[in-house]
């Protein structure tokens, strides 16, 4: 049978992202599957046991990466995937869909009979959120080179549980070395995550890249003191400076503009009680920009601000640096291709740049890569609430079955 001629089954695709949902469930449509949990474990397993009904050759790295390889062909396979790990209030989509519509391409290839010219992989990569464990992308980091095996199975995340200990807990501490072999291309589909596509009307995304990630952690330390007897004058309330600077966040990104997110995500307070003026706060500060030196200028901003605040409060403010990752541009001749068969969908499609951080910015480190979208309703991600409409998935799959074929016939000199 002709590439041309052979599609994707949604239905198939629709039960497994359902079966996926299901482990961790959170009961109202979405699920939680924080990275190296037992739930994680579970819907680890699922995967694999997909993986090897296909009769994919499974490698399980060092830092719990697992690639399913169908070894026909010759040469480095045409890579896809993404993450099954999830936030904490996941929809069931986010990562899920890449790695099913990699199980997808390739069992319908196998079911028409069409054998491509490279081995096709699907891979999904640990802690690609970076909600337990930061930074994100923390799996495809590794992969990649772009930080040490031992250095990450020493993180701690944010129940004190080390990265290591927590994947020999789930069983997915592998053999295969790391960093993992360069593949020939990556491309990765995946739900848009914001509003873009659905608003103008586009069925389809050719990412150009991920805007530039600055993740930090800011521990701001007062006095504590009675709630009631201490005069405001007196007090050094890193509960309040922890709300200047949320609020100093907002102008940032006001005055820098659309290109520029901020994010404060996570406050802690202790002793956290009633009637006790904290004497540490802490919190995570979540910058995003397309521009590189607009990202450094608002750290710099941060950084001075943090500084009056200290004279001001008299309170000590310390920062600790989660992730920091710069705007990455994807392989224009894999955008090409993506696009090209995208338009051959007959859907509409625009090029556009990732809000979201993905594991396709890491493989771009040592390989061609790029993304395909599909709409996300109303924008609507990390909720339970996230959702894509079938057909949509539908024709994104079948794009990426098509740019994978291609792919694997393509030279990159
Ligand atoms: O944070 C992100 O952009 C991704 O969801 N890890
Ligand atoms: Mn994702
Ligand atoms: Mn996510």
């Amino acid at each position: 049978m002709k590439s041309a001629e052979i599609a994707i089954n949604g239905v198939r695709m629709m039960q497994r992202i359902i079966a996926l949902a299901d482990i961790g469930s959170t009961g109202d449509g979405g699920s939680c599957r924080l990275a190296l949990t037992e739930e994680d474990r579970v819907g680890r397993d699922l995967v694999v046991s997909w993986m090897k009904d296909l009769g994919l050759e499974i490698s399980i790295d060092a830092i719990g990466n697992v690639v399913g390889t169908w070894n026909v062909g010759t040469g480095k396979p045409v890579m896809t995937g993404s993450h099954i790990d999830t936030v904490r209030t996941g929809g069931v989509y986010d990562g899920n869909y890449g790695v099913i519509a990699g199980l997808e391409v390739i069992q319908t290839c196998q079911e028409s009979g069409l054998t491509p010219s490279r081995p096709l992989a699907v891979a999904f990569f640990t802690d690609e959120e970076g909600a337990r464990f930061s930074p994100d992308m923390l799996g495809s980091l590794v992969y990649a080179g772009g930080l040490n095996l031992e250095e990450a199975l020493d993180i701690v995340g944010i129940d004190g549980k080390r990265v290591g200990d927590e994947l020999k807990n789930i069983g997915y501490a592998g053999s295969t070395p790391c960093p993992g072999e360069s593949p020939h291309a990556f491309v990765e589909i995946h739900i848009e995550q914001g509003p873009v596509l659905e608003a103008e009307g586009f069925t389809l995304g050719a990412v150009t890249g991920v805007q530039g990630i600055s993740w930090q952690e800011v521990t701001i330390q007062g006095q504590s003191n009675h709630a009631g007897t201490t005069p405001m004058n007196l007090r050094h309330d890193p509960a309040y400076v922890a709300a200047m600077l949320t609020v100093y966040l907002r102008e940032i990104a006001e005055r820098f503009g659309e290109d520029q997110v901020c994010t404060v995500g996570k406050i802690d307070l202790h002793p956290n009680l009633i009637n006790v003026i904290p004497s540490r706060a802490t919190l995570t500060l979540d910058m995003r920009n397309t521009d590189e030196d607009s990202l450094v200028d608002a750290e710099r901003l941060l950084d001075t601000f943090c500084f009056q605040l200290e004279q001001d409060e008299g309170v000590s403010i310390s920062k600790r640096t989660l992730a920091r990752f710069e705007p990455v541009q994807f392989d224009e001749r894999v955008i090409e291709v993506v696009e090209r068969h995208c338009l051959s969908s007959g859907k509409r499609v625009r090029r556009l740049p990732s809000g979201a951080g993905h594991d396709a910015q890491m493989l771009a480190r040592v390989c061609p890569s790029a993304m395909i979208f599909v709409p996300s309703h109303l924008g609507i991600s990390h909720n339970p609430a996230e959702h894509t409409e079938l057909d949509d998935l539908v024709t994104g799959v079948n794009v990426l079955l098509h740019v994978m074929l291609e792919l694997a016939d393509t030279v990159f000199s």
